[in-house]
């Protein structure tokens, strides 16, 4: 990757290597839920432990105000020592006299696990005294984090000032696989845009509509869309003081020959619950009591047939309410036929996203498709065109 320093630069033997990764992982009665992000990273700490380093992992989990034992990340530790097969130690703080001791006792091949760096105030302050204190336990820094690079932390950019930095292999793969999409991306490129609401997504459809060839619109927030165009959406979720800018973005697409896709038909219910009776209707037919649940499949078919004639997608947002049956089908025959052109070679799609993540992995096409990225507000403002700090960070001057 052009501009920064990576970890295969860095001479590891022997030192202590501070390594910044995303265990901000779901935990469910004290038991990681979903492992992806771990495993993602278990190369990386893999990689350092055989070239002779020693590996002091870094995170946060969840959002804590001060120390609160629900947020510890021992449980983390534990399964991340699981999916590297190696032992793993566990220290409870992440500076000050007993993680200095515990990395003093630490060997060549050795991985601790630090305790979470938000239990510390300093953390999300990006206080130089705390980002201090975290350098002492250290040698170099590498950055593996890129779900976590939109913050401009002690532990994800401050220690960047202080120690050699390196980008990790898990960010130079993410990145690599971002710039395919939208810095250079084999045309023509589309992107689809889900989600509940236009009003969290505004600066994202700004900056796509100036970057792709076809925008398809999904999800909670194409009611928007369907409503500023006159339709009445009946109960559907909708932001109709949105109106005057969801048209705006329509004639902005306009101008700059964006095509956008919106919903011509949906699956509308009564109720919001899982197989509640549904019925397919086209988008001008929504009852005033009905919500819309999903898209149709006229427009199914039409996202079909415009990934069969672009060469590259990335994908944001589910399109309708994917975590209840029969309303995650929308979402799932499009990501199957994604799935199905990037094998064929026809198509790169790379995703990201919260609800995307698991929309794709229920809809089990994650490991078809050209990249699917575990970073959820990073991914927005990356797509945003906003700079990241924990990447930038990376940047050799
Ligand atoms: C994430 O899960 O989005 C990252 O770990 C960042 O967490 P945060 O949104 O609490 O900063
Ligand atoms: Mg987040």
């Amino acid at each position: 990757m052009m501009g920064f320093r990576t970890l295969d630069q860095a001479d590891v033997k022997g030192k202590r290597v501070l390594l910044r990764v995303d265990l901000n992982v779901p935990i469910q009665d004290g038991v990681v839920a979903d492992a992806t992000r771990i495993e993602r990273m278990a190369p990386t700490i893999i990689q350092i432990a055989d070239r002779g380093g020693m590996v002091i992992l870094l995170s946060h989990l969840g959002r804590p105000e001060g120390r609160d034992p629900k947020d510890s990340l021992k449980p983390v530790a534990a399964e991340t020592a699981r999916i590297i097969g190696r032992p793993v130690a566990f220290v409870d703080d992440c500076i000050g006299p007993k993680a200095e001791a515990a990395v003093r006792a630490m060997k060549p091949g050795d991985v601790l696990c630090l305790e979470n760096t938000r239990f510390h105030a300093g953390e999300e302050k990006n206080d130089p005294a705390f980002a201090a204190a975290l350098a002492r336990l250290g040698d170099i820094w590498v950055n593996d984090a890129f779900s976590v690079s939109h913050r401009a932390h002690a532990s994800t950019e401050g220690l960047g000032r202080i120690l050699p930095a390196y980008a990790g292999p898990a960010m130079e793969a993410e990145l690599a696989a971002f710039s395919r999409v939208l810095d250079a991306p084999q045309r023509p490129l589309a992107a689809i845009v889900g989600g509940a609401k236009v009003s969290t997504k505004l600066e994202l459809l700004g900056n796509l509509l100036r970057r792709v060839d076809v925008l398809i619109i999904g999800g909670g927030m194409a009611n928007t869309f369907l409503a500023a165009q006159g339709k009445d959406v009946g109960k559907s979720l909708c932001e109709h003081e949105l109106a005057g800018i969801a048209c705006d973005i329509l004639l902005q697409a306009a101008a700059k020959s964006c095509e956008i896709v919106l919903p011509v038909d949906a699956v509308t219910a009564r109720t919001f619950e899982a197989n509640a009776p549904s019925r397919v209707v086209p988008v001008d037919d929504v009852g005033a009591d009905e919500m819309i649940l999903d898209i149709g499949p006229r427009t199914i078919e039409h996202v079909v047939s415009v990934l069969g004639r672009v060469k590259t997608l990335v994908w944001n947002g589910p399109f309708g309410a994917f975590e209840m049956e029969p309303f995650d089908t929308g979402t799932i025959e499009v990501a199957e036929a994604a799935a199905e052109l990037t094998q064929a070679g026809r198509l790169v799609t790379v995703a990201g996203g919260g609800d995307t993540v698991a929309a794709l992995n229920a809809a089990g096409v994650t490991d078809r498709l050209t990249y699917v990225s575990t970073a959820g507000g990073a991914f927005l403002e990356w797509l945003e065109g906003k700079a990241l700090p924990g990447v930038e960070v990376l940047r050799q001057k």
